[in-house]
């Protein structure tokens, strides 16, 4: 059974390690996911943008297919499926869908209207008992043809956010989505700081986990983030892994063709990918 991402959340602050948030694409990304959180026994987010909603035929069939896997594989660690970057219109298509969590987007809107809006859906998802992920500060990269330039929040709006009762903040503290490029300054710690001082016990989201080095991961957690979100890590080691297959001329051996070998080298990768990363957050045997 699908749960909300607040209980998983809160043990999380409260421990000083992060559940990961990993986007999923199509059934072998699904899987790959939920048998390494099972295995890892580990809580585990499963992300959807919407754009990657339209992909997989809409969100009714991707609750369909997470449920379903749920019963089928046994997995019992507790998981969540969380609309990634929502619109206002798509966090209540997700919710009406039967997602456990959605995040609301309005860090483009001015604060006004981010704080409108965040706190209507404060309040359809706490008499449902979902989980709501809020944001203040852009979040740069491109992440589903969503273009925005890396940003530090700031904590004053960050508090403001937060006081509405959401469950999780994602904030920009200079982190963005995709790989970082050469010239990237890292993630401002101070302004981290400073929004955990202005927000206590809220758990905070740390976007664009791809590519974030070790010891600033680590630093993160103990300044309060507790939900690290890992997209492209995943996409990258994916297309390696079906780029060697491929390049190793595999697929024209025997039945070298068959999809369930052509994508058995990509769903493996994700599992390790998955794997590393749920030992770095901290997050194994904490289900
Ligand atoms: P990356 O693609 O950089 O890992 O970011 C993922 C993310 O933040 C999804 O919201």
């Amino acid at each position: 059974m699908l749960v909300s991402a607040k209980e998983m959340l809160t043990k999380a602050k409260a421990g000083k390690y992060a559940v990961g948030q990993f986007n999923i694409n199509n059934l072998e990304w699904t899987k790959a996911i939920l048998l390494t959180a099972q295995e890892m026994n580990s809580p585990v987010i499963l992300g959807v943008s919407e754009g990657a909603g339209k992909y997989m035929c809409g969100y009714t069939t991707i609750v369909g297919m997470v449920n379903g896997m749920i019963k089928e594989l046994n997995i019992t660690v507790p998981v969540a499926l969380h609309l990634d970057h929502g619109s206002y219109e798509g966090c209540y298509k997700c919710i009406e869908a039967g997602f456990s969590s959605v995040m609301f987007d309005g860090s483009h809107y001015p604060i006004d209207e981010n704080v409108a809006k965040t706190s209507e859906l404060v309040k359809v998802c706490a008499e449902k008992g979902l989980s709501l992920e809020a944001e203040v500060g852009a979040i740069g990269g491109e992440e589903d043809g969503v273009v925005g330039t890396g940003e530090c929040a700031d904590p004053a709006e960050c508090k403001m956010i937060a006081d509405l009762g959401v469950t999780m903040l994602a904030a920009g503290i200079g982190n963005i989505h995709g790989k970082y490029p050469a010239n990237w300054q890292g993630l401002s710690f101070d302004t981290l700081d400073a929004i955990q001082q202005k927000t206590g016990d809220m758990p905070l989201v740390l976007h664009g986990g791809t590519g974030i080095p070790e010891d600033m991961i680590k630093k993160a957690i103990s300044l309060g983030v507790a939900k690290i979100n890992v997209n492209t890590e995943c996409q990258l080691a994916f297309a390696a892994a079906t780029r060697k297959y491929i390049e190793d001329g595999k697929d024209l051996q025997g039945k070298g063709f068959d999809p369930r070998k052509v994508l058995a080298p990509g769903f493996e990768a994700i599992k390790a990918t998955v794997k590393e990363k749920m030992e770095l957050f901290g997050s194994v045997g904490k289900a």
